[in-house]
């Protein structure tokens, strides 16, 4: 037996006791009479003390030549603590210890395992294992199981079946790029890892389990962020017979029990909110509504001077800052050229500052007069002591910008606190989204989607405004997950692929295993996938998914530890029938 007890556990009343402990020394205070060692494992730290007088030559000689994480197992005995320290729950004991046996030796590690370390961000990802062993990193994987299990017990209780689909499949159209596996025993042919599980969803629904789930690794090929990893987990649900309004009742049910198991946050009712509602108040479809700074929309009270500027755009759109009047010109300058960033792309900035006298005073004086900013103070709803700031231009460019000046101003003034939860339901989103590059409409969601009822004939006179049965559930400005109702008989899906610019051929070719399933008796079915790492960092109050994933990717796609994507040998490529040219 390597441990009677781990490091966490012992408690005065274990005084007298005689126990063994295993783990790795955070650290030795070496006194040449009397060391003191702190012995950590998962469950925390136990205080060791070798004493010339009390212990063993031979134990007190091998104590000396322990190093920094080192893998020790003591025995001895549990004594009181002369000096106790109540920051850690074993801070009223220490062991006499009368065995010391070294099970390895350590290297120096190349950073401290402190809470806080002297280790960079990539230091800390090449020696990843090392890193896990501090609190922050094991913390947030601790928590990572306890949503985790939470989930499968909730939805196992609700009569969720979790089923497993394959990983070496076809293209899933989900928007990204895939990752491609060769197939060595088919030369030339290709297998793609999911996207997400969308289609075998859908299968499963055709084959009567009703409702499944499954916690289950997608793959995308896409540019990195904060909250975007090449391969991430996803909560994937789906459930037959049902219509959005059950779809957002069930997951509402399991986000209220996570909140609530987890958090300790009681919400009664999420607010709903159409797409085009979020996109004209705050300019985004996952709004952040944990603070106001609602869009007015200015272009009634804006339009009517010779500003070319306003008067040549097709938005006039502003924000009233909380407290901002009081900006220095520095201060407002440095917030013009924010804006300019590249990253949000304004062309400049026009302020209003809404002084507590009650005036006002602006950047463009010379075309608008006090009832008139007062009136934009009234669109902006601002208050004394508040700047208001306006962005014009083209509307599909200029909400985005404001939206990303509003949540910068929120972030500065720290209205987007961490451990205030704010869910969202984003309803009717478009059905398709026009993309500048193909010059074509392409699904906004996935082709599976179905559009609104009565919607079908929409797509031949004006597709951009055809809405789907889709939705997002949104958590403090992130969007944790996505779901919609799906066609599922085979002539209307067929129709959808014809209309994204499939050829027949083409989506026989692609999904004529659906299409066919189709056509065996599919019954109404939808659902949604929730990502279940920016679920658990946001409920973890961060937004940085990496620090929740045991070993995750850096921004280059790249795992540093082990050195991955990396090249593969000759004899290898030659078996796969590759050949490499770069
Ligand atoms: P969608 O593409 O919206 O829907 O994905 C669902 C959720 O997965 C998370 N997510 C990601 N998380 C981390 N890194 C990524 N690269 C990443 N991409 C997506 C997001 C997102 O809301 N099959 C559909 C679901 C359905 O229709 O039921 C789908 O995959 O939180």
């Amino acid at each position: 037996m390597y441990r009677t007890h781990d490091n966490g556990a012992l408690r005065a009343n274990n005084i007298g006791e005689t126990v063994t402990l295993a783990g790795w020394v955070q650290k030795s205070r070496d006194k040449g009479f009397m060391i003191w060692i702190d012995l950590r494992d998962r469950y925390g730290i136990t205080q060791l003390i070798f004493d010339e007088e009390r212990t063993p030559d031979e134990v007190m000689k091998l104590a000396k030549t322990l190093g920094r994480e080192f893998v020790i197992q003591v025995t001895g005995k549990i004594i009181e603590r002369e000096s106790k320290n109540a920051n850690i729950p074993t801070g009223d004991v220490e062991i006499l210890v009368e065995e010391l046996k070294v099970l390895n030796a350590a290297k120096v590690p190349p950073f401290t395992i402190e809470d806080k370390t002297d280790g960079g961000e990539d230091l800390r990802m090449k020696y990843r294992y090392l890193d896990i062993r501090r609190n922050a990193v094991k913390e947030k994987l601790i928590f990572r199981h306890k949503v985790t299990i939470a989930v499968r017990n909730y939805l196992s209780e609700k009569g969720f079946i979790e089923v497993e689909t394959p990983y070496l499949i076809k293209s899933t159209p989900e928007g990204a790029r895939d990752f491609v596996v060769p197939s060595r025993m088919n030369e030339g042919q290709f297998y793609a890892l999911p996207q997400s599980p969308q289609t075998f969803k859908q299968l499963l629904m055709v084959g009567g389990m009703d409702k499944y789930f499954q916690i289950v690794k997608c793959f995308r090929d896409e540019d990195l962020r904060a909250d975007r990893q090449p391969e991430f987990t996803q909560i994937d649900c789906e459930m037959a017979f049902v219509e959005q309004e059950d779809i957002l009742n069930a997951f509402e049910g399991l986000t209220k029990h996570l909140l609530k198991e987890i958090n300790g946050v009681e919400i009664e009712q999420f607010p709903r909110m159409t797409y085009d509602d979020a996109m004209r108040k705050y300019g985004n479809d996952k709004p952040d509504i944990r603070f106001g700074m609602e869009f007015g929309e200015l272009n009634d009270v804006a339009q009517h001077k010779d500003f070319k500027i306003f008067n040549d755009a097709e938005l006039v759109v502003g924000i009233a800052v909380p407290g901002g009047a009081s900006y220095s010109r520095k201060e407002i300058d440095a917030l013009v050229d924010w804006v300019k960033r590249p990253q949000v792309g304004a062309l400049g900035m026009v302020y209003v500052k809404y002084n507590a006298d009650g005036s006002y005073k602006s950047s463009v004086d010379k075309f608008y007069d006090q009832e008139d900013l007062a009136q934009w103070a009234e669109k902006t709803e601002a208050k004394p002591g508040d700047l208001i700031c306006v962005l014009s231009g083209d509307s599909r460019k200029t909400r985005p910008q404001l939206s990303a000046l509003r949540m910068e101003m929120a972030t500065r003034l720290e209205l987007r606190k961490a451990d205030e939860f704010a869910p969202l339901w984003v309803t009717d989103f478009p059905l398709l989204e026009w993309d500048e590059d193909t010059n074509r409409y392409h699904a906004m969601h996935h082709p599976f989607t179905s559009p609104k009822p009565g919607q079908m004939e929409l797509l031949k006179t004006d597709p951009g405004a055809v809405k789907a049965n889709a939705y997002d559930l949104v958590l403090n400005g992130n969007e944790i997950g996505g779901g919609s109702i799906r066609i599922h008989d085979r002539e209307t899906q067929a129709k959808m692929f014809d209309y994204l610019g499939f050829t027949e051929e083409e989506a026989k070719a692609q999904f004529g295993f659906l299409m066919d399933a189709f056509t065996y008796g599919a019954p109404p079915h939808g659902g949604i996938a929730f990502g279940l790492d920016r679920l658990v960092a946001i409920l973890g109050g961060q937004e940085t998914i990496r620090d929740f994933i045991a070993f995750p990717k850096n921004n280059a796609g790249r795992d540093v530890m082990i050195d991955a994507p990396a090249k593969i040998d000759d004899a290898q490529l030659k078996e796969l029938n590759l050949k490499v040219t770069v």
